[in-house]
């Protein structure tokens, strides 16, 4: 079945009870076992339930993988993943990543005992270069957060694999539409399922899909002993996300696409950073890791200063001034007051993250709307 088909059909088998197309949201906690230490295939609800599988069972087939294990966030899934490291492993990350996980590897993951560096993974040779003899895990992201960056995700695993590593890849701004990384050689796919995949703004979740059962076995082990499972009435809003995922997805793309050939040729833009233009460096790899589209998340910097861009980024009427990405509304950003504030200044200043940067989440608007409001923004 393609990509579409499945998405609407694998997990969502109708009911076999009442043949409701829409499977029910299954809320019980705990599950009647058949005997005393004999367990049915649910008995308690962090450990497995009925919604959360159902969504779980549609992105495994989306993203090729054998299995997926939904969170509460993509937070939670992040850190499920590194929690596979011991005391004295290392993790290398790219560095354009997504602030909060930035905080949480250097702030969290730190404190257990595991070495962290970053690297340039648009440049996978610097990536390799970062890597010491105790390295157990490479962390990237394409497109990265906020720059845009591509990296080669096929090129990464090709390096993972000779050094015997994981390489786990945050596509939350690809999808499973654009980029399928388990298909490049990546072990670990993670997503903040609160943006497209669930792609409304109204649910909160993450996932994690793998290639490997026995690293889903280990994956399992951990989330169902640390506990940060996704809730059945956000594995419901989840999986009708999906079913949906792919128009969304490329009509949003479409759009992007559109305004950054706009701002590309404005005087009060310095500067545009969509993988989609022929100038972006990432161009050539994006063309071949990405399926047709390149995102509907662009950055550009405005010909000015902080105040300047936090002017523009407040003068918007239909992109609403508010972090997080990928619903059908469309949203702009400030990185250095907002999503990357938890960055240090210097390690912000150090990756290009600069004041007059402002990050948009294109959403579904009619592209001439969308134009309209950045053209009168920008004058402000
Ligand atoms: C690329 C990326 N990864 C991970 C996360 C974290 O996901 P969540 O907010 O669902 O915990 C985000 C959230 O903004 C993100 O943009």
């Amino acid at each position: 079945m393609h990509f579409r088909t499945r998405a609407i059909h694998v997990g969502n088998e109708r009911d076999p009870q009442t043949g409701a197309v829409v499977p029910p949201i299954h809320l019980a906690t705990t599950y009647v076992q058949p005997g005393a230490g004999d367990w049915g295939e649910y008995d308690y609800s962090r450990s497995g339930n009925p919604t959360r599988k159902a969504f779980e069972r549609t992105l495994a087939s989306l993203e090729g993988g054998v299995g997926a294990l939904a969170f509460a966030s993509g937070m939670a899934a992040t850190h499920c993943a590194t929690m596979l490291l011991n005391a004295g492993d290392h993790l290398v990350a790219g560095a354009d990543i997504y602030g909060g996980t930035y905080r949480l590897l250097h702030k969290i993951v730190n404190r257990a005992g595991v070495e962290v560096s970053l690297a340039d993974s648009s440049n996978p040779e610097k990536l390799k270069a970062a890597m010491r003899p105790n390295t157990r895990m490479l962390w990237i992201e394409s497109p990265g957060n906020p720059l845009m960056s591509i990296t080669d995700i096929a090129a990464c695993a090709e390096i993972a694999r000779r050094r015997g590593v994981l390489l786990a890849v945050d596509s939350t701004f690809a999808t499973p539409v654009l980029t399928r990384p388990l298909e490049l050689g990546a072990d670990i796919v993670m997503h903040s399922v609160t943006k497209y995949l669930a792609g409304h703004s109204d649910a909160l979740g993450g996932a994690l899909v793998v290639r490997d059962q026995k690293l889903l076995d280990q994956l399992y082990f951990v989330q169902n002993a640390t506990g940060g499972v996704l809730g059945p009435f956000e594995a419901f809003l989840a999986s009708r996300g999906l079913k949906t995922l792919e128009l969304r997805i490329r009509e949003q793309c479409r759009t992007a696409q559109r305004l950054a050939e706009f701002l590309l040729n404005d005087p009060r833009v310095s500067r545009v950073l969509y993988p989609g233009l022929k100038n972006h460096p990432g161009h050539d790899i994006a063309a071949r890791q990405m399926d047709g589209a390149f995102g509907a998340m662009l950055t550009f910097e405005v010909a000015g200063d902080f105040a300047k861009a936090k002017r523009v980024a407040e003068a918007t009427r239909l992109f609403q001034l508010a972090v997080s990405l990928g619903a059908v509304e469309s949203l702009i950003e400030q990185p250095a007051s907002m999503s990357h504030a938890s960055y240090d200044p210097a390690a912000r200043a150090a990756h290009g993250i600069t004041d007059a940067l402002i990050r948009l989440s294109v959403g579904l608007e009619a592209h001439e709307d969308l134009r309209d409001d950045l053209n009168q923004a920008l004058d402000a």
